[in-house]
């Protein structure tokens, strides 16, 4: 089972949506995925829990290190997005891919730095990517050429496949029938789920 940990210090960038939505993608997919989520808030635990009737293929672990019940392809960890995240880089548990998701928006991209240099500090033979989440309609070439620049000041690459921003992807927090992967397959960026989900199991080869 191959563990990719999702992480950045900043609250609300969307790690907790990312992980939900990419175990979703990967269940939809048949891809059998065990989740672990690290912040008390519980997003993760409580949004997954709800909807788990209706994914045959996902199981919440209490603990990373908690054996699944049935085997599962990847473990998908969730983090907290506050407090010293240099104080709880070593209890944070080793990975094969560790992800930074990042909005385009300035504070989100600075602190995204700071995620990867604890990372690369603290784990330096890591595999890091960033990706690029609440994308945007209209996005400029403009926009375009900021965000290469500031990948490239960040020092890892960035998934090819990004996420949008769109109001059914927020809505998919809520309970079946209205919520779910149903209602995340209502936006127009839909096949961007699972394209980064392909492009997540490509790096774990
Ligand atoms: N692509 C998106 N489109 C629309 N809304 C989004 C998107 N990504 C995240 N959001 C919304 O942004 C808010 C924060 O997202 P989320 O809870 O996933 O962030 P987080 O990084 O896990 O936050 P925390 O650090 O508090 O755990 C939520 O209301 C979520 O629905
Ligand atoms: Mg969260």
């Amino acid at each position: 089972m191959k563990t990719v940990l999702v992480a950045q210090s900043k609250g609300g960038v969307g790690k907790s949506t990312l992980v939900c939505l990419q175990a979703m993608a990967l269940n939809h997919c048949g891809v059998a995925v065990a989740v672990c989520d690290l912040d008390m808030q519980g997003t993760t635990s409580s949004w997954l829990t709800e909807q788990l009737p209706k994914l045959p293929n996902i199981e919440i672990l209490p603990q990373p290190d908690t054996k699944p019940s049935r085997p599962a392809a990847l473990l998908l960890i969730d983090t907290a997005g506050r407090g010293d995240f240099a104080a709880i880089m070593d209890t944070m548990p080793a990975a094969d891919l560790y992800l930074v998701p990042a909005t385009p928006a300035i504070e989100d991209i600075r602190i995204a730095g700071k995620t990867v240099a604890l990372l690369k500090q603290h784990r330096p033979q890591a595999v890091i990517r960033l990706i690029w989440n609440r994308i945007r309609e209209g996005h400029s070439d403009s926009d375009e050429t900021y965000l290469q620049a500031f990948t490239e000041q960040i020092g890892v690459p960035a998934l090819r496949n990004r996420i949008h921003e769109s109001k059914p992807y927020r809505d998919a927090r809520f309970p079946p029938p209205t919520g779910g992967w149903a209602r995340a397959t209502t936006s127009k960026y839909a096949k961007e789920l699972p394209a980064v989900a392909t492009e997540i199991l490509s790096l774990l080869v």
